[in-house]
């Protein structure tokens, strides 16, 4: 799946990606072409390492032929093998989680292995990481009543979730690469594949399995009612509360593209909108965002996802532009839930940037930041962030004041890339979530 790598093959076209790359010497090539015959010692020392430690740092030749510094997660005996055989599941250390993977001894370059691992820096960039929703569900589940971070809690957190579980799944047409682990039931912790239905979200451990399902299964849409629709594209909005098991479905399917967020057991605080491209075999999930039905920290969004088959094609940011015409209509507005993912922060700061610089673009005079906020319904504090990146802000005189020179804003909006997908104001039928009875 070409998106799958794309943030890797950026992160390697601007060179960021390099720092830690580099082709160990064949050592068996000297100087000159020559053949020189690896030392007992050599080979002595490298036996001696194996099997390698988990947490070991080392490089490791990915797919690109190149090696990158990697840090063993886990390690696994290859069935019917030697004492040293196993495979280890490493961590690129410059790349995001979902690049994790199983890798053969060989794919290790043993004489770059580092003794001394520095775990105590790894502890506190994790402990950074956490949703409100993970701090609610350990407080929950393993130090009742407690608002602080536990360092141990998250660290059984991590250590639970350090291996990807399920690698593929198979959903309507395509088969998809997961990216990180889902805490499916424990019956499945023996699939490698699972197949979902694309309908009503139900998964199961064999294609027969899904076949007989299919030809039961009378949904041909998302349950709940679609509020959108434009084209081939309709929007459904879920209750969580009515449509417990599908919200379920959903939160685990999502969790396999989405780190660092804890699955909701409670769907039922959450109205799920699922964005889809219809035809005549029905309406087929493109992306959804989820939204607590009622949020005291006024986020308007808590998970987003756009399906990897699906994604660069400007959904993400329309489930955006989507998010914040629902908090135009609730009069509030919003700010999604944090940590952002990188993709995440990737795809908003695109959004802000462009929504903002087309206003200053056509806006003549003097503009606030409350005004644009009341324009857009994006939280001020973004919208200072997002001005202050792009240099638009001045402080001056204990007041941030906004200096939109043309010159410059055309800049940025050339450098902003594409807009993504509009949302058509005029096909959405929606009334805000009212508690009902
Ligand atoms: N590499 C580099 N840039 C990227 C990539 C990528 N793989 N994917 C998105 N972007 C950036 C680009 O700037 C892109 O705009 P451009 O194509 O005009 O340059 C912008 O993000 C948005 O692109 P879209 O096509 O509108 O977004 P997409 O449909 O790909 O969805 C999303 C973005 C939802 C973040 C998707 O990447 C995804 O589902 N990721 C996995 C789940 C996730 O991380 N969700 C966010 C978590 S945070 C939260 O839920 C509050
Ligand atoms: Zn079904």
């Amino acid at each position: 799946m070409g998106s799958l790598d794309s943030p890797r093959e950026r992160e390697r076209e601007n060179g960021n990606g390099n720092g830690g790359c580099r082709s160990p010497g064949d050592p068996k090539l000297g100087d000159g072409g020559m053949i020189v015959v690896e030392s007992e010692a050599m080979k002595k020392r490298r036996a001696s390492m194996l099997p390698l430690e988990v947490g070991t740092r080392v490089m490791c030749r990915w797919r690109d032929s190149k090696y990158h510094p990697v840090k063993v997660i886990e390690r696994r005996k290859m069935p019917s093998a030697g004492p040293n055989d196993y495979e280890y599941y490493v961590h690129y250390t410059e790349f995001n989680r979902r690049l994790d993977e199983w890798v053969k001894l060989e794919q290790l370059d043993l004489d770059s292995v580092e003794t001394v691992v520095d775990e105590k820096v790894e502890d506190k960039v994790t402990s950074l990481k956490m949703t409100r929703h993970q701090k609610r569900k350990i407080d929950e589940t393993h130090v009742e009543g407690h608002e602080e971070l536990d360092a141990a809690s998250l660290r059984e957190h991590e250590e639970f979730t350090k291996v990807k579980n399920i690698a593929t799944i198979e959903l309507g047409r395509y088969e998809i690469e997961t990216w990180y682990f889902s805490p499916f039931p424990p019956e499945y912790n023996d699939c490698v594949k699972l197949y979902f239905c694309e309908f009503c979200l139900n998964f199961m451990k064999r294609k027969e399995q899904l076949q007989r399902h299919m030809r039961k299964c009378d949904l041909k849409h998302p349950p709940g009612d679609e509020i959108y629709r434009c084209g081939t594209l309709s929007m459904f909005e879920v209750d969580g509360k009515k449509n417990k098991v599908y919200g379920q479905n959903l939160c685990y399917l999502a969790k396999l593209f989405l780190d660092h967020k804890t699955l909701y057991y409670d769907v039922d605080l959450f109205l799920f909108y699922v964005l889809c491209e219809c035809d005549d075999r029905g309406c087929h999930m493109v992306g959804y965002f989820s939204k607590e039905k009622h949020s005291e920290e006024s986020y308007n969004l808590a998970c987003i996802l756009t399906l990897p088959p699906y994604q660069r094609k400007g959904y993400g940011k329309f489930l955006i532009a989507f998010s914040y015409e629902l908090s135009k209509k609730e009069g509030k507005v919003g700010t999604p839930e944090r940590p952002l993912s990188d993709l995440g922060l990737l795809s908003y700061r695109g959004y802000w940037t462009r929504v903002l610089l087309d206003i200053l673009k056509k806006h003549k005079g003097n503009i606030s930041i409350k005004e644009l906020s009341d324009m857009t319904a994006i939280k001020a504090e973004d919208i200072l962030a997002t001005l202050q990146s792009l240099e638009l802000i001045q402080y001056r005189k204990g007041q941030h004041v906004i200096c939109a020179d043309p010159k410059v804003l055309d800049r940025h909006l050339k450098a902003a890339g594409r807009g993504g997908l509009e949302v058509d104001v005029s096909k959405l039928i929606w009334t805000p979530y009212k508690e009902q009875g």
